[in-house]
């Protein structure tokens, strides 16, 4: 069996400049099959709301729904790094934030958490690393204030935003945060993150530069409801569930996915 991947892997795959492959996942027989074609970082992300449990935004999901469902993908991932999503409004302070946490490693059997946000979560960033938990953030269209931010869009596109985007993941960096997801992200923007950072980005709908990608399950094999524009079906062309897998895999370590088409210029 190959080295469990851990935090400090992912910063020397981006050190190497070896990309890092990171899928969703809500249960254990897709766990399993997804940890066995070699993805790094598994996430049991708040999606689940939307993919599992039918709803249209990632807002109903809740600490214990996390817990769930890491219990069952957890023990299936011999490889991978499994990460846990901290869903909406259960880190809204540091102590909170820590004790949601730790409920997530403990029960749930996750090795980091991903929070979303920027400079509003600075404090609970460091108060968690310095604690021990392991962290990634989250900027870019970040789905659990998609009320607020009205709508599914693309996010830095403005000056401004970008600036602040960019000063928000160096801090992040300085409070102790392991990995930043960006989320629909111009390429051009999430390449100078990328270049600014030395912890790894994952990217998803923010280009080939990011040091890694990431996707929803569902969304790989076609079956969502919505394809989002920088997703691919990986099941077409006669692929079953493994080899799709597979597929990605492959696609995000030669940079062949994502392509011009899945990005936002
Ligand atoms: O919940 C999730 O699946 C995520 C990914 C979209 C990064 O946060």
């Amino acid at each position: 069996m190959s080295k469990r991947v851990t935090v400090k892997t992912i910063r020397e795959m981006k050190a190497n400049a070896e990309k890092i492959v990171s899928l969703t996942a809500y249960d254990a027989s897709f766990a399993r099959v997804i940890d066995g074609q070699g993805v790094d970082v598994i996430l049991v992300g708040d999606s689940l709301g939307m993919v599992m449990q039918g709803h249209d935004s990632t807002v109903p999901v809740t600490v214990d729904d996390i817990i769930y469902h890491a219990k069952s993908v957890a023990p299936q991932c011999k490889r991978a790094l499994v990460m846990a999503d901290l869903p909406f409004m259960s880190y809204t302070n540091p102590n909170q934030a820590i004790s949601n946490a730790a409920r997530l490693m403990q029960e749930g059997h996750a090795h980091i958490v991903k929070l979303e946000g920027g400079e509003a979560q600075l404090d609970t960033v460091r108060h968690m690393t310095r604690h021990g938990v392991p962290v990634c953030a989250h900027i870019g269209l970040t789905p659990q204030t998609v009320h607020k931010l009205g709508g599914y869009r693309v996010q830095g596109r403005e000056g401004q935003v970008a600036k602040q985007m960019l000063s928000d993941v160096l801090a992040l960096q300085d409070a102790g945060a392991d990995a930043v997801v960006l989320e629909c992200v111009p390429v051009d923007l999430a390449a100078e993150l990328t270049k600014e950072l030395e912890i790894p980005t994952i990217g998803i709908g923010a280009g080939r530069s990011c040091d890694g990608q990431v996707l929803v399950l569902q969304d790989l094999i076609g079956i969502s409801s919505l394809a989002p524009k920088f997703s691919a079906n990986f099941l077409s062309g006669g692929r079953n569930i493994p080899e799709a897998i597979k597929a990605y895999v492959d696609a995000v370590r030669d940079a062949s996915f994502p392509s011009d088409d899945q990005c936002f210029f």
